[in-house]
């Protein structure tokens, strides 16, 4: 049935309950789960601020970098701001996870320093059919170190490069003292391998960012992180809903870190 409204009004509250009548049927649609204990449905927060769009200067990184990533544009300046938000932590930035090398200029841009990229450029790694729902091995291989390094000086970024199977091959380059490690593997081993090295050397309010968390086929990752989000007793857990899960740092009273 079409209406004709005449008063403004009425339209825009037509159009409000119409909205709302579509995103409810959206979010009440259940997926049938890859693994049991991990439901999904769409997820589609309320809140409608848009900051990404206010950010010149982002926004004009995002455009450098978008041919080089598949993170879309929420998470995009969710580890721009958190890069920004570490500068002045103490240690060095770490990316796990390279493919072309978008995220990892927006971590370099944020924070304003050099970052320490780890990748195969072979593609995922470490999958295995116990945990891994969807990834079976050597996805994402379609990159080359090439274009990490030609993204990085076109911007003017820095950057060391380590190819090889994280941490297997790369292990002795992994910076000593670490305020940022954005951690986009997509496997459960790869992930949980890197988390055992890496969290260590995280300083004080430092973070670690899963990327994967929460995606349809990445239930290895999703599993990982809920657990040690249950057991990690130095960590601040969020699941921000937008396929990041954080741990940050904390400095537990009577330790020395
Ligand atoms: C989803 S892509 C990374 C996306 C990237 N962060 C971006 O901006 O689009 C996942 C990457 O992880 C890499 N990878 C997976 N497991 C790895 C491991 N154990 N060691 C090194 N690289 C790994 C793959 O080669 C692939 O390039």
């Amino acid at each position: 049935m079409s209406e004709l409204f005449t008063r403004p009004e009425e339209f825009l509250a037509v159009l409000r309950q119409e909205r709302k009548d579509v995103l409810d049927r959206l979010r009440k649609t259940k997926f049938s789960s890859l693994k049991a204990g991990l439901t999904h449905t769409q997820v589609i927060p309320y809140a409608s601020y848009s900051p990404w769009l206010d950010d010149s200067v982002f926004s004009a990184l995002h455009e450098r970098v978008k041919g080089h990533t598949m993170v879309d544009i929420y998470r995009c300046h969710e580890l721009y701001t958190l890069a920004r938000q570490c500068a002045h932590i103490p240690g060095d930035l770490v990316e796990i996870g390279v493919w072309r090398g978008g995220t990892g200029a927006l971590l370099a841009a944020g924070a304003q320093k050099r970052i320490a990229l780890f990748d195969t450029f072979t593609g995922v790694a470490k999958s295995d059919t116990q945990h891994d729902t969807l990834y079976t091995g050597n996805e994402h291989s379609d990159t080359h170190q090439n274009l990490v390094e030609s993204l990085f000086s076109s911007m003017q970024l820095e950057c060391d490069i380590y190819p090889g199977i994280f941490p297997d091959h790369t292990f002795d380059q992994l910076p000593k003292e670490i305020s940022l490690a954005h951690i986009d593997v997509d496997t459960r081993g790869s992930a949980s391998e890197a988390f055992d090295v890496i969290w260590p050397r995280v300083q004080p309010g430092g973070v670690v960012v899963f990327d994967d968390y929460g995606f349809f086929g990445c239930e290895g990752i999703t599993d990982f992180v809920n657990s040690i989000a249950r057991n990690q007793r130095d960590a601040f857990f969020v699941h921000n809903l937008n396929g990041h899960g954080l741990l940050i740092k904390q400095l537990v009273p009577g330790s020395t870190r």
